[in-house]
């Protein structure tokens, strides 16, 4: 007799004979010096999140055991019920004091600070714009909060107001990434702050690829583009250029109280452990301190963006260490992805949901640690 759950072999199988199987390779190293080692060979990592190098940096690594030893592992407990302590209590005024707000509340991703801040924010009746390539943790937390959702083309202020002129007096949010987590372009956002004063409606920017990386204090875009006063809802991870863990939302007393006692995803789930916190409050104080791990990130981009486009790639619109490799389709994607392997390179294949049906990229990623010979080494490979 079959089983129930066949159908799980047989969806495998489709997945697999459309290039959509995705599966877990194994690190054996952590991202140093640029490079990685996956299956035994030592690959240039062009794969990764830690755009400063901070991930393996030995001073997170002490953080991290010397609080171990002081405050011990697990939190025990969600934040509310019991488990928010000194370290969460530091990090999270050191992260307002970054993004210039008041306060600022921790959550244990920056999935779960995405889906817990729109659904504890918006509700049925109430009406969310949405950039049509955000996150999946932002789509995800719009479907959940029950509000009507108006999905906005990609970085276009005048479809935002076209979209936001349909829609009569009624709580409003509208809501981006400010660093693209695929195509690496930079929202429009000093538009979108006048079309949110223009039809009073709140503000929300999810800075996970731009804290660190973006402006002159490295806090992000909204610092760059001179925005932070009018963004009030302003979400991040401490996971990506914080080389560590954990997601958080900076703003208003208000808001953050407001949150704290409404988002889901905060009220119903064990608090990072204290010593990742330890990490995450050393990074700040290195990205405080050395600005030049953001500048060099932040030049070797623009550099190899323009070597690549001249060698004949389509990189997008990228602006920041994220720079797509557009292809055509994902067989495509796949079989650049195994020459590149050959040849020494880890650049990840990206597939739909991340990105549109029927499209697929390389999604080449820079850090500071990345070395100029590496990327030199990279635009010797031919195109065809
Ligand atoms: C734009 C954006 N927001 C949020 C997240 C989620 O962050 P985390 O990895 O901390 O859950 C990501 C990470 O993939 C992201 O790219």
């Amino acid at each position: 007799m079959a089983s129930p759950y066949d159908w799980m072999d047989t969806e495998l199988a489709q997945l697999q004979t459309s290039n959509m199987r995705r599966s877990l390779r194994v690190r054996q190293s952590p991202h140093v010096a640029g490079l990685v080692q996956v299956d035994g060979r030592q690959l240039v990592d062009f794969g990764s999140n830690d755009y400063l190098g901070l991930s393996s940096d030995s001073r997170l690594v002490d953080a991290v055991r010397h609080a171990a030893g002081q405050h011990g592992w697990g939190a025990a407990a969600s934040p509310l019920i019991h488990g928010h302590g000194v370290l969460h209590q530091k990090l999270a005024q050191t992260l307002a004091n970054f993004k210039r707000t008041e306060s600022a509340l921790l959550f244990p991703t920056g999935f779960a600070a995405n889906v817990g801040c729109i659904s504890a924010l918006m509700g049925k009746g109430d009406h969310v714009f949405s950039d049509e390539k955000n996150h999946a943790s932002i789509i995800d937390g719009c479907r959940l909060s029950g509000a009507t959702i108006h999905v906005y083309r990609h970085c276009d202020p005048s479809d935002l107001q076209a979209k936001m002129q349909t829609v009569q007096p009624s709580k409003k949010l509208i809501v981006t990434d400010s660093v693209f987590s695929m195509d690496g372009d930079i929202a429009p956002l000093p538009d979108i702050c006048e079309i949110a004063e223009k039809y009073h409606a709140m503000i929300m920017v999810d800075e996970a690829h731009a804290t660190g990386v973006f402006g002159i204090r490295g806090s992000g875009v909204c610092e760059l583009l001179g925005v932070e006063d009018r963004v009030a809802i302003r979400v991040g991870t401490l996971s990506k250029a914080l080389g560590s863990v954990g997601g958080f939302v900076a703003g208003s007393r208000s808001l953050v109280d407001l949150i704290l006692n409404r988002a889901r995803t905060e009220i119903f789930s064990t608090a990072q452990p204290e010593a990742v916190c330890a990490a995450a409050i050393e990074a700040i104080a290195i990205i405080e301190s050395e600005p030049e791990r953001r500048q060099r990130v932040l030049q070797l981009a623009d550099r190899f963006r323009t070597q690549l486009k001249q060698a004949g790639w389509n990189v997008g619109n990228s602006a920041s260490p994220i720079i797509p490799l557009l292809l055509t389709n994902i067989g495509e994607a796949v079989q650049w992805h195994q020459r590149l392997l050959e040849q020494g390179f880890f650049v990840p294949v990206i597939r739909p949901p991340a990105v549109p049906a029927n499209q697929a990229m390389l999604r080449l990623s820079l850090t500071a640690s990345h070395t100029d010979e590496q990327v030199e080494r990279f635009l010797q490979i031919r195109l065809s």
